[in-house]
């Protein structure tokens, strides 16, 4: 933009004038499309951008407003605080196969059971298993961390929640990365942290997070062969995104043999 100055400072007024009409116009042109640009893949997840189709074939959209993560061809790992007691329960509807919840390619299936992480009381233990009405095939499955190995790092998180504090939930599949935040730092923005059964995810300077309705969602990293492994599932936080208030996630690795007892349970 001075570039385009320089010359104008040479020519006459109405020249003048023209030249600086055009170089608003330059200037608001160029900066448009990267504001809307900004607008559309950067506020998701909160902080995030667009998932591309088949990208995290595991994940599951949940009608009661929550994320999941697929288990196996029939279970669906979800947060406690998403579903209700454990028992029968045909009333959810979970959508699959898709980063649009509207496309007509979407699988959609029908609960038949929800389990509920056993002394669930609001207060950590965050995690359910719901048994799909029939299995669905051709997804790949997000294996769970059974050790405490992959609990640091860069973390990936995805979810139809809310784009920003208070904002809509999201007809695309966003996703986000978050660094590993450690329980001794956690616990100074939250007291209430329960170190053995949550672990903490975001960047102090806030701006990317997941947000309400990405519960129940998986947090995910890369294994020692490359591959997708969850750590963390979508839990709660204060408010969405804020400096210094990381997302707390229910720490797979505690839970992994009381989750794959329960799935075994549930006929696997
Ligand atoms: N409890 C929220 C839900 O039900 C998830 C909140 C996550 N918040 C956060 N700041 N990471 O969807």
């Amino acid at each position: 933009m001075s570039a385009g100055r320089a010359p104008a400072r040479r020519a006459g007024t109405h020249a003048r004038r023209l030249l600086a009409v055009l170089t608003a116009v330059v200037a608001i042109v160029g900066v448009l499309p990267g504001a809307a640009h900004a607008r559309e893949t950067r506020e998701s997840v909160v902080g995030g951008t667009r998932a591309a189709q088949g990208e995290f074939p595991f994940m599951v959209r949940l009608s009661m407003g929550c994320g999941g993560a697929l288990y196996s061809s029939r279970l669906v790992l979800t947060a406690a605080h998403c579903v209700g007691s454990t028992g029968t329960n045909t009333s959810i509807t979970a959508t699959l196969g898709v980063v649009d919840l509207q496309s007509s390619s979407r699988i959609t299936v029908r609960s038949n059971y929800v389990y509920r992480a056993p002394g669930y009381n609001g207060n950590g233990k965050d995690w359910a298993l719901i048994r799909l009405a029939s299995p669905v095939t051709g997804l790949a499955a997000l294996p769970i961390a059974t050790t405490t190995a992959y609990n640091s790092g860069t973390f990936t998180v995805a979810g139809w929640g809310a784009a920003r504090e208070g904002g809509a939930q999201q007809r695309y599949l966003l996703k986000a990365t978050v660094p590993f935040v450690p329980d001794s730092t956690c616990d100074n923005s939250y007291p209430d942290l329960i170190p053995g059964e949550e672990i903490c995810a975001g960047y102090a300077s806030g701006g990317t997070d997941t947000c309400q309705g990405d519960s129940g969602g998986p947090m995910f990293r890369r294994d020692a062969s490359n591959a997708w492994i969850q750590v963390g599932i979508v839990s709660w936080g204060n408010g969405c995104a804020r400096p210094n208030y990381p997302g707390v996630y229910t720490e797979v690795s505690t839970f992994a043999s009381a989750i794959a007892s329960a799935a075994a349970s549930l006929g696997g």
